[in-house]
C-alpha cells in the first residue's frame, strides 16, 4: 500500500529561486538562507520519496480572476514551469503521478471535499521553489509531484481547520492505494511576510516561532486560529500558512520534528522549515 511517511514545509520565496538560478547562493546575504536546506537536501536522498504531494498557491500565474478553484488537484502527467513575468525558470519540468492524483482525486470528491479536477496547468514558484531549494539544482527531479494548489489569494480563503481536514482526507485516500509508494506532504507559502501597503516588510518572529513549535506534538490548536490572526499578526501574505495544515493534518495525531529552520531576511519574507515525522 501507499503510506505518507513524511511532511514538509518551507516559505517559498520567489527570490530563493532567482539565487540560485543566478548562482548567488555562496554570497553572505544567501549563505545562511541556503544553509538551512543542507540537512534536508541529504534526508531527501537517503529517503527517497517516489511521490511529493505539493501543497501550494498559484500567484495568478495558471489562474486568475476568471477562474478561482479553492483546492485543485494536479492530475496530468506533467506540469511546466511558469512564465511568471522574466520567462520560465531554468528548472525541470514536473512529472506528476496521474494514477494516484485521480485515485486521490475520486477519494476526495467521495470523501465530500469538492475538488477542481486540473490537467493542465503551468506551475510557478510556490511549486518550484521548494523543490529547487530541498533538492538542489537537478538536471530532473527525483521525485513525481502531485500538485495541490490552494487558494489564499483571493478572499475567502479556506479556513485553517478545514485545511487540516483536507489533510486527514488525504491520508485516507492514499492509504487506500495499492501500489507501494513512499509519499511525502509537503505545504509550503510563508512564513510572516506582507508584500504590499503601509505594512509592507512586516516580519513576526515570535509568532512564527509559536507556529513552528505548535507543528511539533499534538498540533490541535493550529486548525482554531482565524484568518484575522494570520493577517494581524504575520501580514496580508501570511495566509499562507493555512497550508501547512494540509500537511500537518495528513501526518495524524502526533509529530516530532527531524529539522527545523528559520531565517530572516530572504525578500520580503520570514522563511521557515520544518521536516517532520508521524508519531504513532
Ligand atoms: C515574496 C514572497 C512570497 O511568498 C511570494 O509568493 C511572493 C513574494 C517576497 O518575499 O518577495
Ligand atoms: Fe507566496
Amino acid at each position: 500500500m501507499a503510506r505518507i511517511t513524511n511532511g514538509l514545509a518551507t516559505s517559498h520565496v520567489p527570490a530563493i529561486g532567482v539565487a540560485m538560478d543566478l548562482g548567488k547562493t555562496d554570497e553572505p546575504y544567501w549563505q545562511p538562507v541556503f544553509a538551512g536546506y543542507d540537512w534536508t537536501r541529504q534526508w531527501l536522498a537517503q529517503t527517497k520519496p517516489d511521490v511529493i504531494i505539493l501543497v501550494y498557491n498559484d500567484h495568478a500565474s495558471a489562474f486568475d480572476m476568471k477562474i478561482i478553484p479553492t483546492f485543485a488537484i494536479g492530475c496530468g502527467e506533467r506540469f511546466k514551469p511558469a512564465d511568471e513575468g522574466w520567462g520560465p525558470r531554468p528548472v525541470p519540468d514536473v512529472i506528476g503521478h496521474p494514477e494516484l492524483a485521480w485515485h486521490i482525486a475520486q477519494s476526495l470528491i467521495l470523501d465530500e471535499f469538492d475538488m477542481t479536477i486540473i490537467n493542465e496547468m503551468d506551475v510557478d514558484h510556490g511549486l518550484t521553489v521548494p523543490l529547487s531549494a530541498c533538492f538542489g539544482a537537478l538536471p530532473e527531479w527525483p521525485a513525481k509531484v502531485i500538485p495541490l494548489a490552494v487558494n489564499v489569494v483571493t478572499y475567502p480563503p479556506p479556513s485553517g481547520n478545514r485545511c487540516w481536514a483536507l489533510g486527514e482526507a488525504i491520508a485516507r485516500a492514499v492509504a487506500s492505494f495499492p501500489e507501494d509508494l513512499n509519499v511525502q506532504v509537503w505545504g509550503t507559502g510563508g512564513m510572516s511576510h506582507q508584500i504590499q501597503g503601509p505594512r509592507a516588510g512586516l516580519i513576526n518572529r515570535e509568532w512564527d516561532n509559536r507556529f513552528l513549535d505548535g507543528m511539533v506534538g499534538d498540533s490541535d490548536h493550529l486548525r482554531r486560529i482565524p484568518h484575522i490572526e494570520y493577517l494581524r499578526e504575520t501580514g496580508s501574505e501570511g495566509i499562507e500558512m493555512v497550508m501547512w495544515l494540509i500537511m500537518r493534518g495528513a501526518l495524524g495525531r502526533a509529530t516530532r520534528a527531524l529539522h527545523r529552520h528559520y531565517h530572516v531576511p530572504a525578500s520580503n519574507t520570514a522563511v521557515g522549515h520544518i521536516v517532520l515525522e508521524p508519531v504513532t
